[in-house]
């Protein structure tokens, strides 16, 4: 589910910021949702002043945007590689002192297995976000996408794993959300996650999970765009 609130222009300011960071003839990952958006606007800017880059999107959306901005694409079985890849989260664990210090939940938008394989190839993976999206610890619905024919027996292990998980229904269309790879989303909530990296090692290795919305060890740094500027958090 996408979250609610984060203003503006503090996505804006973080989108902009990891935007500076893309370089003269460099392969970058164009992330999903409304701040990564502010992101992909940034580098048409740039691109429209001379910037060489080539952009892999994450999703419908992001090739979307990158298509109105006339920022040349390409793909991740076309290039050598990733330089940096730009994305947003719907939470991201704050705490120097927690193990799990820049882990992720994503997924709220439906795109988070693209947006993982895309960031994870990437060197670099730079996540921008909001004040709204810190936490110390994850407790957000963990997103799912599941092959259509594994809804229910996934449904069946996430329960077994003390989650309880909701099928992602359509706003504007009856019956579920359909991801851009044709599959369903199974949101799961955990309660609060005291160990993201073995729920996303438990996660992965249910038959019929396409992939699972933790982002564990993937980010490199977070630009957390405020009312006046950037916070900036490597890890
Ligand atoms: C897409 O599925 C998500 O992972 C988004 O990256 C995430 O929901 C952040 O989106 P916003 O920047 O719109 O909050």
């Amino acid at each position: 589910m996408k979250t609610e609130g984060g203003s503006d222009t503090a996505k804006q300011h973080a989108g902009e910021r990891a935007a500076d960071a893309v370089e003269d003839g460099t392969v970058v990952g164009l992330g999903t949702g409304s701040t990564a958006a502010y992101a992909i606007e940034a580098i048409g800017q740039a691109v429209a002043d001379g910037l060489d880059v080539r952009a892999i999107p994450t999703s419908f959306q992001s090739r979307q945007l990158a298509l109105e901005y006339d920022i040349p694409l390409t793909t991740l079985d076309a290039v050598d590689g990733v330089d940096l890849a730009i994305d947003g989260a719907d939470q991201v664990v704050d705490d120097p002192e927690s193990a799990a210090h820049g882990a992720l939940i994503k997924g709220g938008g439906g795109a988070h297995a693209r947006e993982k394989l895309v960031d994870a190839a990437a060197d670099r993976f730079l996540v921008v976000a909001d004040p709204s999206k810190l936490t110390t610890d994850l407790d957000r619905s963990v997103p799912l996408e599941v092959l259509p024919d594994a809804h229910t027996v996934v449904t069946e292990r996430v329960r077994a794993l003390d989650g309880e998980p909701t099928l992602r229904d359509a706003e504007h269309k009856d019956g579920p959300v359909v991801t851009d790879n044709g599959n369903l989303l199974l949101d799961c909530e955990f309660g609060t996650i005291a160990d993201p990296d073995a729920l996303a090692t438990t996660l992965a290795s249910i038959p019929g999970v396409v992939e699972h919305g933790l982002f564990v060890g993937l980010a490199d740094v977070t630009y957390i765009g405020t009312a006046d500027g950037v916070d900036v958090r490597t890890y």
